[in-house]
């Protein structure tokens, strides 16, 4: 049997502080029914001062050691849209919060593709033999990229981390990672932005015609992003499911990002899987970007959705334009 990365554990984190719908209602102009009706949201969780994405990926990464029994791991990946700075990455720190001083970490920015990106990219890893445990990190302080006048930023985002470990074993084995869809479209970078803090605020500045303002704020054009997102999941999500060989009948779960309730129905709908096949925690903590599958999975592992030797699909969007699936038959995992 061929080498691959087999999933060995699963874990979440989240920061203790619970916004609900109600609380938003008083800071912007919005109600509970509408955030409810439109994303399928009603809390989310945000860290408090002094807490940095590198605090919730280390929690979530610690959990997931712990899961497995392991003592420690030979690669970090983390996937984040917001990195404890722009300069270095955040990935050694998370390591190094973990003992782990040594061992290759990296971080990958693919907003709400992120963990997929990175999960491809250790899964790589772990089948070549480069490493022999690799943990694949999606944590994110989103809150701190929010714009306190845009309410429809403001409502749907959350933070949190998710993990999962990876160790290398057969393909065919359950929670072996075999294929992956990944892809991207720069040309629609405009529609998820954070415009300052990079090479282009300085570049634009030199220009005669200037260009787009920057902006320290996340901005979405939600309704194209919406469309975007329902087209590429359910795209990537059929050549993955193609190359895997198997037929949507045969998907027991979508694990997709947790966008929006509408979006994951859209995409269950076009694949022609039942609705209530789309795993779904949005409800309790909102669009967590590149958290967002490992936090379902821990979900869904924790409260008994993910059962041994259920096929699971898992199909992201997000900014870049950026996209990716895979699929796992889900593993017998320890529920700490
Ligand atoms: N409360 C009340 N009204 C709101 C609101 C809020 N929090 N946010 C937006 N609205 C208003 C808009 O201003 C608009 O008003 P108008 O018709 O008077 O202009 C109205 O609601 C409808 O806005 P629209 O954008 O058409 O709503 P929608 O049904 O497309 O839902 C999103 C908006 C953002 C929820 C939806 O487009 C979406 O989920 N997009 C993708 C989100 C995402 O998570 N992307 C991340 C990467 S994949």
């Amino acid at each position: 049997m061929a080498h691959a990365a087999v999933i060995a554990a699963v874990a979440g984190h989240l920061p203790p502080r619970v916004v609900t719908n109600h609380e938003l209602a008083e800071q912007y102009d919005t109600t509970d029914e509408w955030i409810r009706t439109r994303t399928g949201i009603t809390r989310r969780h945000r860290v408090d001062p002094g807490m940095a994405t590198s605090d919730l990926a280390a929690e979530a990464a610690r959990h997931a050691l712990e899961n497995s029994g392991e003592d420690g791991a030979d690669l970090v990946i983390v996937a984040t849209t917001t990195p404890d700075r722009p300069c270095p990455a955040t990935a050694p720190t998370v390591a190094a919060k973990l003992g782990l001083v040594g061992v290759p970490a990296y971080d990958v920015a693919a907003v709400c593709t992120g963990f997929l990106y990175a999960l491809h990219s250790a899964a790589c890893a772990v089948r070549t033999g480069f490493a022999r445990r690799a943990l694949v990190v999606g944590a994110e302080a989103f809150s701190t990229l929010l714009d306190p006048a845009d309410r429809t930023t403001g409502v749907i985002f959350g933070d949190g981390a998710g993990a999962v470990l990876l160790r290398a074993g057969d393909s065919g084995e359950p929670g072996a990672l075999d294929s992956f869809d990944l892809g991207s479209d720069g040309t629609m970078a405009d529609l998820i932005t954070v415009r300052s803090g990079g090479s282009e605020e300085h570049a634009l500045r030199g220009r005669p015609t200037g260009g787009p303002a920057t902006d320290a704020y996340f901005r979405m054009d939600g309704k194209p992003v919406f469309m975007a997102a329902v087209r590429h999941m359910t795209h990537s999500a059929r050549r993955v499911l193609h190359d895997t060989g198997w037929s949507i009948e045969d998907v027991d779960h979508l694990v997709g990002h947790q966008a929006n309730t509408r979006i994951l129905r859209a995409v269950a709908e076009k694949l022609g899987l039942p609705s209530q096949r789309a795993l779904i925690n949005i409800d309790r903590v909102g669009n967590t970007a590149a958290a967002s599958i490992p936090l379902a999975l821990a979900h869904g592992q924790a409260d008994g959705r993910l059962r041994k030797g259920d096929r699971v699909l898992l199909s992201a969007f997000g900014g870049g334009a950026t996209w990716g699936a895979t699929t796992l038959t889900w593993p017998d995992l320890p529920v700490l």
